[in-house]
């Protein structure tokens, strides 16, 4: 796999980015990406401060490659964790949720590379304006919280290549070589990836999540919750409850409390798989094992070279 902007941007082997994701992604995960030679993400998201930094003590304990913490701007101890992300010297922050000029220019006073995450071009040019060094384009079939306008993969990124010249991660519905090599070959520099991550051994999520994950096809997840923030959803019991109050015009109120506290510490990290939020992406239907992220690894850059020399 060649070296792009991304994986000299990080000082990273491989362009390649495990996306920080809430109850998945803590010090295991994150530094078993990166000393396999990606680039690893505690995601902050369902951290409060003092998780957050020992995630961070464990993780300089674990590795000595870089990586990074994802904060999703929605947070609500914002100021707390970003004061602690300084102050532990965190090199990395992809920020995702919000606005692009919230925080980078705090977080490069510090001498942290700022990533944002964005679902279409607007935010792509609002990112540029903000002077981020890099950014993740998700489309709408990605695990976690997505873009609301729907925009594909496959659509988004060529959209965004022509709209900035930064150097440009593709997100959503990628788990294999192949998949890497299309979105490079559709502009991209490196890709950020999350359903194949989270099912790995290294995933703090629950093993009953896991499974479930594992057994589930094309058609299992779909993209709920609009009016709070659009999620896409295993379809399960909570979500079959969200979709009828949608369906007869629900509002954010209503639909917060079909959801109840901890929706998603209840689905992923629990394991309660019908009443609980389960996040994953569409791409989940292609993956039927739990495997150490050693080899997931191995077999993304092997399957992307081996394709690679057949296209030739
Ligand atoms: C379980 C789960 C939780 C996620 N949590 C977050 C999060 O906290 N912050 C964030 O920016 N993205 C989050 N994401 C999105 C990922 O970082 C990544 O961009 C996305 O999963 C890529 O698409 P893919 O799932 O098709 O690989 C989450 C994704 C999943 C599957």
């Amino acid at each position: 796999m060649k070296a792009t902007r991304i994986t000299e941007l990080f000082g990273i082997k491989y362009p390649i980015i495990a996306g920080g994701m809430v109850w998945c992604s803590g010090w295991r995960l994150a530094s078993a990406v990166s000393n396999a030679g990606g680039l690893g993400l505690i995601g902050a998201g369902s951290m409060h401060p003092e998780t957050l930094a020992e995630h961070i003590d464990k993780m300089k304990a674990a590795t000595d490659k870089p990586w990074g913490v994802n904060l999703p701007l929605m947070y609500p101890e914002i100021d707390k964790i970003v004061e602690l992300i300084i102050n532990k010297g965190v090199k990395i922050v992809f920020t995702s949720a919000g606005s692009p000029s919230k925080l980078t220019a705090k977080f490069h006073e510090a001498g942290i590379k700022v990533v944002h995450v964005i679902a279409n071009s607007k935010f792509a040019r609002k990112c540029e304006e903000a002077g981020v060094d890099a950014i993740v384009a998700e489309g709408f079939e990605a695990g976690g919280h997505n873009g609301r306008e729907e925009l594909t993969t496959m659509t988004l990124i060529p959209q965004i290549r022509k709209a900035t010249s930064l150097p440009l991660l593709a997100a959503g519905g990628i788990t294999s070589g192949n998949a890497i090599l299309a979105a490079m070959a559709l502009g991209a520099d490196g890709v950020q990836i999350g359903t194949l991550f989270a099912l790995s051994e290294e995933s703090s999520a629950s093993i009953a999540f896991k499974q479930h994950c594992l057994n589930l096809g094309e058609s299992d997840t779909m993209l709920a919750l609009k009016k709070i923030s659009p999620t896409r959803l295993v379809k399960n019991a909570l979500y079959e409850r969200i979709k009828e109050a949608e369906d007869r015009g629900a509002d954010a109120d209503e639909l917060r409390t079909i959801l109840g506290t901890n929706a998603a510490k209840r689905g992923i990290f629990e394991g309660d798989i019908e009443n609980g939020e389960m996040e994953i992406g569409q791409a989940v239907a292609g993956i039927h094992e739990i495997k150490p992220v050693s080899l997931i690894m191995k077999e993304l850059v092997d399957e992307y070279d081996k394709t690679l020399q057949t296209l030739r």
